[in-house]
């Protein structure tokens, strides 16, 4: 009996810490949240530097799984399986995770899952939102990729060339001379600005087939910023109506092509509700579902990890410790996913 319950009550804990958030999450097998515990770094100025943010990590690993097992009621002897983020990312910051995680399955004695960073925000998302086959726009700090699940695999039909939107949008208010107040960020703060712009300023648009690049963009809103002759609002609202309207673009044309009957938004950026407004309209248009996922799930989170490390976990996948190696360039596309029947 025991035996029993324990097997019913097995849960995945995982680790997050591609960049600058480390996270700790706890799932059970059939898809309850337990608990999401998130500590993120705040550089004192300037993007992220890699060794610093992997030197916050350690500082709060110990503090952050305990208050996650506090918050889930549990115990580790309840952990079945110990999932991490395994790439793409940041080296010493997922070497972090990496260690952490295989110290804790070790000491467990339970298996250890690595897990791609980019299938775990799918996945979570389509558990929160109860997307069955969606096409996803996952878009943040460093990452902007359009995927679909097809042949066996989530096959990335548009991505970018240089850097991703969340990047271009915090550059550009860093430029400005934004300072992020109460943890407000930049992309938030463009946001509001935005909203009070009136004129259109003709900015580069440039989508190449599928994928897109931001960095011509930012270069010539960077110049117009230091002219001086255009209103910030106006250059805020236009840099999100080109970024966005090029986005937009891409996924409705992947949404065409794979004729998938959903679109969802995640990502830091997926909070912006000018975007939203724009592929909620071609959702329409296509008679597809849209959905967004909610910030706690869309930013960088331990809960994605668990739940994708217990997915694989469930369909027979496991990570040796020789095989546990961080993968900083591991692509969407490599990843096997035998948890998903093909239609
Ligand atoms: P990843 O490792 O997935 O790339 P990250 O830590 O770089 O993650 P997230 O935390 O997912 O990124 O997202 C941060 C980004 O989201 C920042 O670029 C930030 O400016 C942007 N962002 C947050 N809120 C908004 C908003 N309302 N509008 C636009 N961008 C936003
Ligand atoms: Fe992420």
């Amino acid at each position: 009996m025991v035996q029993k319950l324990r097997k019913n009550f097995a849960y995945c804990l995982g680790i997050e810490s591609t960049a600058d958030d480390f996270s700790v999450g706890i799932v059970s097998a059939d898809g309850k949240i337990l608990s999401n515990v998130i500590s993120a770094y705040i550089p004192e100025e300037g993007g992220i530097h890699p060794r610093e943010a992997a030197r916050h990590h350690a500082q709060v690993a110990g503090e952050v799984l305990e208050r996650a097992f506090q918050k889930a009621g549990i115990t580790p002897k309840d952990i079945a399986v110990v999932a991490f983020s395994q790439g793409p990312g940041l080296g010493p910051c997922l070497r972090t995770g990496a260690t952490a995680a295989r110290a804790l399955a070790s000491y467990l004695n339970v298996p250890l899952v690595g897990v791609n960073h980019c299938v775990a925000h799918i996945e979570i998302g389509k558990l929160t939102e109860q997307a069955k086959d969606p096409v996803t726009l996952y878009v943040s700090g460093g990452n902007t990729i359009v995927a679909a699940f097809e042949a066996k695999r989530y096959c990335v039909f548009g991505e970018t060339l240089d850097i991703a939107i969340g990047n271009c949008l915090d550059v550009f208010a860093r430029e400005a001379g934004f300072k992020q107040k109460e943890g407000k960020p930049f992309g938030a703060i463009i946001e509001q600005l935005a909203t009070q712009g009136k004129e259109l300023i003709p900015l580069p648009y440039v989508v190449k087939g599928m994928d897109l690049s931001f960095s011509g963009l930012l270069t010539a809103v960077i110049q117009l910023l230091h002219k001086g002759k255009y209103r910030l609002e106006d250059l805020c609202y236009s840099l999100q109506e080109v970024a966005f309207s090029m986005l937009t673009e891409v996924t409705e044309r992947a949404l065409a092509h794979t004729e998938k009957p959903e679109i969802l938004l995640t990502g830091g950026v997926a909070a912006n509700k000018r975007l939203q407004t724009m592929l909620d309209s071609i959702a329409n248009e296509h008679d597809a579902k849209f959905s967004v996922v909610p910030k706690e799930f869309a930013l960088d989170n331990g809960a994605m990890i668990a739940w994708a490390g217990m997915l694989a976990f469930q369909h027979g996948i496991t990570t040796s410790v020789e095989e546990s190696f961080v993968r900083l360039k591991w692509r969407l596309e490599e990843v096997h996913i035998p948890w998903i029947k093909e239609a």
